[in-house]
């Protein structure tokens, strides 16, 4: 991973660990190992690096910075957890999905109480501003995950309706991230603004690698269960690009192998070969990277500390690198 950008932050990271452990704890001891199984392998924390990067890079990171993180990594971990359940997924973060180690009941409720105890983090912080930018970015990702169910199927989505659902789904939360990392800053809003594009643009990168990921990943590194997209008949961006690209009876073959009723693992890996050889999986994985360019563009300008902006920059790159 990324190991200098988080070294700058070891600090601010471990303190938001133990307020995470804090707050994740219950009398009874059912409760209390269902919250700590939420817990127990960390993920990336890509969140909260944005959120104390953005923060270092124009001032002090404070303890409402460390709220603020631990609060974004609670709704998004919340989100992951319900949509384990929607993707029928079985590992994540290399351990059983709540859905598997205990049941679809325990996910909707294990998510749902962690929503809540994001919520009782960040309304401890003092700006309305940030409450609402993560009340907001929470409701998007919702919305987000929403408008793909409603679009499963639809293998006629252009580039533009793909990046428009992501928009909502996952880019929401990375932009918040950054832009709170700013404003606990004090930031001007005009700065404010410009680290909430960055992280907008950098979280459209994000999920088009993981959609890149899910069909050419390697399980074992990601730690979770993939090639869940294609079994959920979700349109992502390398086929979006393979079907653009493609020949009449090129496109009626891969539809005809992707809608068949027993598609499965062999039907998915035939899938995935013919994206490959097409040129689509670099294709998608191109238009990451100026997304990426675009979202350092958005940073050009900004006064601050020159090593937190390498340790960011450096961060971003990973997110187009990345493996996992
Ligand atoms: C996965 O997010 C879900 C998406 C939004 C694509 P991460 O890749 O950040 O997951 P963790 O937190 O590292 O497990
Ligand atoms: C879901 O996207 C992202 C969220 C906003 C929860 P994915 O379904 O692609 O996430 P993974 O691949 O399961 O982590
Ligand atoms: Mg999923
Ligand atoms: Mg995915």
């Amino acid at each position: 991973m990324s190991e200098d950008a988080y070294r700058i932050i070891a600090r601010e990271m471990n303190a938001m660990e133990t307020l995470m452990r804090q707050k994740l704890s219950h009398s009874d001891p059912f409760v209390d190992e269902i919250v700590r199984y939420s817990l127990q392998i960390g993920g990336k924390r890509l969140r909260p690096a944005l959120v104390f990067l953005a923060g270092k890079f124009i001032g002090t990171v404070t303890e409402q910075h460390i709220q603020a993180a631990a609060a974004i990594e609670l709704v998004h971990t919340a989100s992951l957890i319900h949509d384990d359940i929607l993707d029928g997924a079985s590992v994540r973060r290399h351990l059983a999905t709540f859905n598997v180690r205990w049941n679809v009941q325990v996910g909707v409720l294990a998510g749902d109480l962690l929503l809540t105890k994001a919520l009782e983090l960040i309304t401890q912080t003092s700006k309305i501003e940030g409450i609402h930018a993560l009340a907001g970015a929470s409701k998007r990702t919702c919305e987000g995950e929403l408008q793909q169910i409603g679009a499963a199927g639809r293998f006629d989505m252009s580039q533009a309706e793909y990046l428009q659902i992501i928009a909502g789904k996952t880019a929401p939360l990375l932009a918040c991230s950054v832009e709170l990392g700013a404003l606990y800053a004090s930031a001007t809003p005009q700065v404010i603004e410009r680290f909430r594009c960055f992280g907008q643009k950098l979280g459209l990168a994000f999920q088009i690698i993981d959609d890149v990921l899910d069909l050419v990943g390697e399980a074992n590194t990601a730690g979770k269960t993939l090639q869940t997209d294609l079994i959920q008949r979700k349109p992502t961006l390398p086929l979006i690009l393979y079907l653009q690209k493609a020949a009449e009876n090129e496109r009626r073959e891969i539809l005809l192998h992707i809608r068949r009723d027993d598609f499965n693992e062999q039907s998915a890996n035939w899938v995935v070969a013919r994206l490959q050889a097409s040129g689509a999986i670099d294709d998608a994985r191109a238009v990451a990277w100026t997304l990426l360019d675009e979202a350092m563009e958005s940073l050009i300008g900004i006064e601050g500390d020159a090593e937190t902006k390498r340790a960011l920059s450096e961060l971003a790159r990973f997110v187009v690198e990345r493996e996992k």
